[in-house]
């Protein structure tokens, strides 16, 4: 693999670069307004986009938002240019192919091109549409970590159209994700939480193999507190199969939450695991992990050498059920293992807290992180070998 450090102005003077990037953030209504939550996936483009212009190449920057079929206003770039045009100035933005063929014309420096996945062939992984985008360039740089487990077009098969190498922020995850999965130091511990369990599944099956202890929150510990028995109240969750919950438990490595924060109709209400059957309603939902379980999972965070976490133990939005994941984010920030956080909602927490800077490794990767972590050979990474 070619990696864009390894590119000096020589390699780069007048050439016409096309840039993939995970532009894929998330928006929250503030007064009205859709806003960006956390520009971290935009900011961490910005290193290989300063390298490129600095070594006077021309950029076109493909990316995606959303999951479109066909054009869909409410998913177009227009808000990611404007965040991007903050920093440079010179920002064109393309809404079609006839738009990106005139500004590449024109010799413009820097074009964002319009949500990809508005255009048929992308998600296909299509060569026609491949061809068509490699038209427009003469090298392929693949720096958007976060949709290589995705066979796009934009990502897979214009690999096989033009010269194609890694950009920074690609590299700086596999170097740091690499890490993890190919030398770790022990003890090893995992923080996994987030709403869906089938996504995580497979990371945390591979990971009983690799790490010492699993800390399991949020949605995802719910079909496992149900398989021991437990009550879980109008709490909604993936349900997974038996025989894999069953491996979970073998493996002795899971810890689940002893104790949680309720949703009632009385508030925020603590209570152990092992008294949710004695609630005779059941009119409640589980959204966070309680002050037992806070404190057994900081003991084993202290007490590691290399951290991954990935999802959110609890409903953090909300105030009254943020307590959870803000005490195992702080306790993984002070932590002297080697840590990495990763996934769309756990980065926004530990930016809003200010905590990012204490990590390792802050990785732009959601499923991408999970996938990789899995063992799995990403499409988009297996192209630029
Ligand atoms: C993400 O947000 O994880 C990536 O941008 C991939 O997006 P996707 O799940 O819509 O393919």
């Amino acid at each position: 693999m070619k990696f864009l450090r390894e590119y000096t102005k020589e390699g780069l003077d007048g050439k016409q670069v096309l840039l993939r990037v995970d532009y894929n953030v998330a928006f929250l209504e503030q007064e009205g307004k859709k806003v960006i939550s956390d520009d971290y996936r935009i900011t961490s483009s910005f290193e290989s986009i300063d390298y490129l212009l600095a070594n006077k190449a021309k950029i076109i920057i493909l990316a995606h938002f959303g999951d479109p079929m066909g054009i869909d206003p409410a998913l177009t770039l227009e808000q990611i240019y404007t965040r991007l045009k903050e920093k440079y100035h010179d920002l064109e933005f393309a809404r079609s192919f006839e738009e990106l063929g005139e500004k590449f014309k024109e010799n413009k420096p820097l074009i964002l091109f319009e949500n990809i996945r508005f255009f048929e062939g992308e998600k296909e992984n299509s060569d026609d549409f491949a061809k068509k985008l490699a038209s427009f360039g003469s090298l392929y740089i693949n720096d958007a970590f976060g949709v290589s487990h995705r066979a796009n077009a934009s990502v897979v098969a214009i690999t096989k159209c033009l010269t194609s190498i890694a950009g920074i922020q690609m590299e700086k995850e596999l170097v740091n994700l690499g890490k993890v999965l190919n030398n770790v130091t022990h003890p090893f511990v995992c923080v996994v939480g987030g709403a869906k369990i089938g996504t995580k599944v497979l990371l945390i099956n591979n990971l009983l193999s690799r790490a010492d202890t699993i800390l399991v929150g949020s949605g995802i510990a719910c079909p496992l507190l149900r398989a021991q028995g437990h009550a879980t109240g109008k709490t909604i969750f993936e349900a997974i199969d038996e025989n894999e919950i069953k491996l979970l438990f073998e493996s002795h490595k899971i810890l689940l939450p002893q104790d949680l924060v309720l949703k009632t109709d009385k508030g925020p209400t603590p209570i152990k695991a092992t008294d949710l059957n004695t609630i005779s309603n059941q009119e409640y939902v589980i959204l966070d992990v309680g002050e037992e379980t806070i404190r057994e999972y900081t003991k084993y965070i202290e007490g590691a050498k290399t951290i991954v976490w990935n999802g959110p133990l609890g409903l953090f939005e909300d105030p009254n059920f943020k307590r959870g994941s803000e005490m195992i984010a702080r306790a993984i920030a002070t932590s002297h293992a080697f840590k990495i956080v990763g996934g769309g909602e756990t980065v926004s927490l530990v930016h809003d807290l200010g905590l990012a800077e204490k990590f390792d490794f802050v990785s732009t990767g959601g499923g991408a992180m999970i996938s990789y972590l899995s063992g799995g050979k990403l499409p988009g990474i297996e192209a630029l070998k």
